[in-house]
């Protein structure tokens, strides 16, 4: 289940979120876990127009809200009702904003999916929808991948199906390949199911597309291979379609697939709560899960309307268990599991169990991110949550990035990443300055490498010819830099590295308001990524 609609803008009267300034992550804040800051408390800034939401630590780690055992970025989409700046962000682990995609300005409701590799380079990958389909559970898209100066190098979708590449996955493979679903409407009778006899109902594809000839190679249908009785989800019940042209009822509810090296492919119905392993071919090698499991199913490693299945290894698979969906709910909270799985006993087994602070359960959405040292990151969906997890499945913390299940994140990463925008950083020079007493804003969104900002001042004679006037140490997506001296006409901020090296120069901004871009001698000199 993904939440797509153009409803997921429209702010809740009842309930209006509460903008903070910028801050760190809360520690155990009340007021926020109550619902007094609002459903959605927001950051804001001094000059820089971006309002993402303020991480609240409902289960703080030691060193709240630095959370320095973190080693990276959380990269998700923050989606729903009442959410001031929809979309995807990239978070420093103490909560404050490295990068808004709001920037990319994308023609439609766009997701950010984390990180990928592409062509030997790491990518930031979007989902950005065209339109075609407005469903609450799925849709019709791109795939956008953009590299570390966050400049658009492919743009791809589905090949010669009737829609383009649904949001729920996306793998870019070692064989510059694209590995997408989709969600076609096809003609059936439905009538032995309880929908119309000439009825229309939802094939889960999977499609594999040569990057480099935007062909596909591999066309896989779920109609080709599972029959409607063997899943779970009614027709006509909350988010499952009717089974009318307007409202096909979607009877497989595709939401991951991964591709082996192998060439096999593990695909995960929703709403069949099953997993399939399917051949180059397209022949299932098993199922695990759901009506008729190839695995027996030993105590405990059972799963049902569950998401992000991934394969580690041999033997060893991760999978979110929500239990629940919005019309029925198997067990008392949600599990993040790790099981291994025996392909000559053809037994199933937990590892072990993640559960959520609070124990609730997540009706969608969702995934589990193993990491190296063998602790998890679990992304709870439809619970605006993410929590970290040792070797055994404890939990070490929870955040909560809003006070409503309204709003949600389809699935949360911890990756590590390193941006420097081809866009030189931003300044503004506060409406109070005058004289020789004078504020900046500087803010650089995406820019990772940033430790300190310089500010330079240059008269009306000669423009460009700088004086640094201050250095102030980053610790927020926006810096404030003050100076009181003798008076300049002009200012320009610089990003440093943590090398004392140049990374970027703003543009410069005079007290009047003209702006002119730096000078040709003003050079970078960090070295290129
Ligand atoms: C956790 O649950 C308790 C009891 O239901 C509730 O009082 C508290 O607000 C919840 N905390 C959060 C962060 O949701
Ligand atoms: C990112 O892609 C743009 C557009 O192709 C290119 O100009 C730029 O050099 C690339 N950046 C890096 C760091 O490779
Ligand atoms: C991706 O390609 C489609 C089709 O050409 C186009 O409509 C869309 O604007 C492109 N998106 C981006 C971000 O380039
Ligand atoms: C496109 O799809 C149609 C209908 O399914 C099929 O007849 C045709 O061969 C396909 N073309 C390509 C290039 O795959
Ligand atoms: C089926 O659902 C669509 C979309 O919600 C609605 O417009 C239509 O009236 C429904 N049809 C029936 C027969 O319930
Ligand atoms: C890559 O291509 C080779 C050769 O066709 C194939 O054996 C392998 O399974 C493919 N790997 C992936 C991840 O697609
Ligand atoms: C159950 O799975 C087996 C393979 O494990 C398959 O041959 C059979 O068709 C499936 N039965 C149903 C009713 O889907
Ligand atoms: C300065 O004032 C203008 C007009 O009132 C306002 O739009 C702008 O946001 C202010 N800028 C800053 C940095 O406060
Ligand atoms: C700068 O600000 C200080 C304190 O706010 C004030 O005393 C001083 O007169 C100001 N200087 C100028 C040049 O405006
Ligand atoms: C850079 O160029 C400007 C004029 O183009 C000049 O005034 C300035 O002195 C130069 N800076 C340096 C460090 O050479
Ligand atoms: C937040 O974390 C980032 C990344 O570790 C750090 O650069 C920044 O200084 C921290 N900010 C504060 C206010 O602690
Ligand atoms: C910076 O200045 C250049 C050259 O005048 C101009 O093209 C560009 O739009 C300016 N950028 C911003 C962010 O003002």
């Amino acid at each position: 289940m993904f939440i797509v609609s153009v409803s997921i803008f429209a702010l809740l009267s009842f309930s209006l979120p509460r903008p903070v300034t910028s801050s760190v992550a809360y520690c155990s804040n009340q007021d926020y876990e109550s619902g007094a800051l609002g459903i959605s408390p927001y950051q804001t800034y001094n000059a820089a127009l971006y309002s993402p939401v303020q991480i609240n630590y409902a289960l703080p780690p030691d060193d709240c809200p630095s959370n320095n055992q973190v080693s990276g970025y959380f990269f998700f989409s923050p989606l729903g009702a009442g959410v001031e700046m929809p979309g995807g962000v990239i978070m420093n682990p103490n909560g404050t904003l490295v990068y808004s995609a709001e920037a990319l300005n994308f023609k439609g409701e766009s997701l950010l999916r984390g990180t990928v590799s592409y062509q030997g380079e790491d990518c930031l990958a979007f989902w950005v929808s065209d339109g075609l389909i407005v469903s609450e559970g799925y849709g019709s898209g791109y795939n956008v991948l953009v590299n570390s100066s966050y400049d658009v190098v492919l743009n791809i979708t589905t090949s010669n199906l009737t829609v383009g590449a649904d949001v729920h996955e996306l793998l870019i493979t070692s064989n510059n390949t694209a590995v997408m679903p989709a969600y076609v409407a096809e003609t059936g009778d439905l009538s032995s199911f309880g929908g119309p006899q000439d009825g229309y109902l939802v094939n889960g594809i999977v499609q594999e597309v040569d990057i480099a000839t935007g062909e596909a190679i591999f066309t896989w249908k779920s109609l080709d291979h599972v029959d409607p009785s063997e899943c779970y989800a009614p027709i006509g019940i909350l988010y499952t379609g009717n089974g009318t042209v307007d409202d096909p009822w979607d009877y497989f509810h595709l939401n991951s697939i991964q591709k082996n090296d192998d060439g096999t492919y593990l695909i995960s119905s929703r709403h069949c709560s099953t997993l399939y392993l399917v051949d180059p071919a397209g022949d299932i090698i098993w199922r695990m899960g759901g009506k008729n499991s190839s695995f027996t199913m030993n105590e405990g490693s059972g799963f049902s309307w569950q998401h992000h299945a991934r394969m580690h290894g041999s033997g060893v698979i991760s999978v979110l268990d929500d239990g629940a969906s919005q019309w029925e709910a198997d067990i008392p909270y949600s599990r993040g599991l790790l099981l291994h799985y025996d392909e000559t006993s053809m037994m199933v087994s937990l590892s072990s169990e993640r559960a959520p602070f609070n124990r609730t359960t997540s009706t969608s959405q969702g995934d589990v991110q193993m990491l190296s040292n063998g602790n998890s990151i679990v992304g709870w969906g439809e619970m605006p949550y993410y929590s970290e997890h040792d070797a055994d499945g404890d939990i070490v913390w929870s955040a909560q990035f809003a006070a409503s299940n309204e709003i949600t994140a389809y699935r949360v990463f911890l990756q590590s990443w390193v941006g420097r925008p081809s866009i030189p950083p931003s300044m503004s020079i506060a409406n109070s300055s005058s004289g020789g007493n004078v504020t900046v804003y500087a803010w650089w969104n995406g820019a990772t490498e940033v430790t300190s900002w310089q500010l330079f001042g240059s008269t009306l004679e000669s423009p460009l010819k700088t004086t640094t006037l201050t250095t102030v140490s980053k610790t927020d997506f926006e810096t404030v830099l003050t100076y009181t001296g003798s008076e300049y006409a002009y200012y320009q901020v610089v990003a440093m590295n943590g090398n004392g090296q140049t990374l970027d120069f703003s543009n410069f901004t005079g007290l009047d308001g003209t702006t002119f871009g730096k000078a040709d001698n003003q050079t970078v000199s960090a070295p290129a990524l």
